[in-house]
């Protein structure tokens, strides 16, 4: 009975909140036991980097992953929060004169023009490390084992075999246009292995068995590819107003992007198969699996 739930957008909106204000509280300047002082400047770019409205997409993933297994609450919230971390430095550096060199995110100057180039790097290293800091934490009441899984899988996520390799690969890339199937690849890292950290984070705190764990695994690859699919389409179709960002770079730095090989009604299409094929390995969840089917069509349709 889809009509007994919220709308999408709601959920999306509620779980944001939630997000946002988890994420306040880890970023105060009040340094944790152990720290010594929170740099007031430095704090003030991480905060900048991070609470600008985002869409938060990859921890309601991750919330709406552990919900299948009936899991979530604060632990999973913090673990959310610490992937939000991870993207928000991933934006940060992605940003960056030395990579993307934009001048705007989420609709406001990018960290290093709110600061200066040193302030967004260190910003960034800050919120990468940040991250394993809140996953560890005792205050994130999970079994160790829980933990250490988690940290283990984020690390190989964020690092050189994923999202920071496909970034390499990315920049490399506009130097000398890769085959199709190195798009394929370089967006899988680039994009794809956070998002799919998301789904499988869902499915170890849930304690998922292994064929659980491989559909999520599975799921969270299909809407990684459709997430940056829907993202380069975006660069060539959307504006800068709606987006909070330039568009029209990829074109412009000679970024080999599927859509851009293939146009617009391609990747439309593809998309479609890429929905399909997610919504497809979700069905031994049934109903319950309701709302992740909603964000993987969501992800395909997204207007910004
Ligand atoms: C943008 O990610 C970067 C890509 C991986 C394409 P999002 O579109 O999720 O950005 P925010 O977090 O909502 O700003
Ligand atoms: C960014 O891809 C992916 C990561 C930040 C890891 P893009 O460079 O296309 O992202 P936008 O368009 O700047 O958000
Ligand atoms: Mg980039
Ligand atoms: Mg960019
Ligand atoms: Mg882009």
């Amino acid at each position: 009975m889809e009509d007994a739930t919220p709308p999408f957008e709601a959920l999306l909106a509620l779980n944001a909140e939630a997000v946002e204000a988890m994420l306040r509280r880890l970023l105060d300047t009040r340094p944790r036991e152990g720290e010594i002082v929170r740099p007031a400047r430095l704090m003030a770019a991480m905060r900048h980097g991070v609470l600008n409205g985002g869409k938060r997409l990859r921890p309601f993933l991750l919330v709406e992953s552990a919900h299948l297994f009936d899991a979530g609450g604060e632990a999973a919230l913090r673990v959310a929060a610490a992937l939000e971390c991870v993207h928000c430095y991933s934006l940060v550096h992605d940003d960056l004169p030395a990579m993307d060199n934009d001048d705007l995110r989420r609709g406001q100057p990018t960290v290093h023009r709110a600061f200066d180039e040193a302030t967004a790097v260190l910003a960034g290293d800050s919120l990468l490390t940040y991250a394993f800091d809140i996953i560890a934490s005792e205050e994130t009441e999970l079994p160790a084992t829980t933990k250490l899984d988690l940290v283990a899988r984020l690390a190989r996520a964020a690092g050189a075999g994923g999202m920071a390799g496909g970034q390499a690969l990315d920049l490399a890339a506009e130097r000398e246009p890769p085959g199709e199937e190195g798009i394929v690849e370089l967006q899988a890292m680039k994009t794809g292995a956070l998002i799919r950290f998301a789904c499988e984070a869902g499915a170890v705190i849930g304690g998922a068995n292994g064929s659980e764990h491989e559909r999520l695994s599975a799921f969270g690859a299909a809407v990684g590819l459709a997430f940056q699919l829907a993202d380069d389409l975006l660069d060539l179709t959307a504006s800068i107003e709606v987006m909070g960002k330039a568009t029209g770079k990829d074109a412009a730095a000679g970024k080999a992007t599927l859509a851009g090989l293939h146009g617009e009604d391609w990747a439309r299409r593809q998309l479609s198969g890429l929905v399909a094929q997610a919504e497809e390995l979700l069905e031994p969840f049934g109903e319950k699996a309701a709302v992740l089917r909603q964000t993987a069509r969501f992800v395909a349709e997204r207007e910004r």
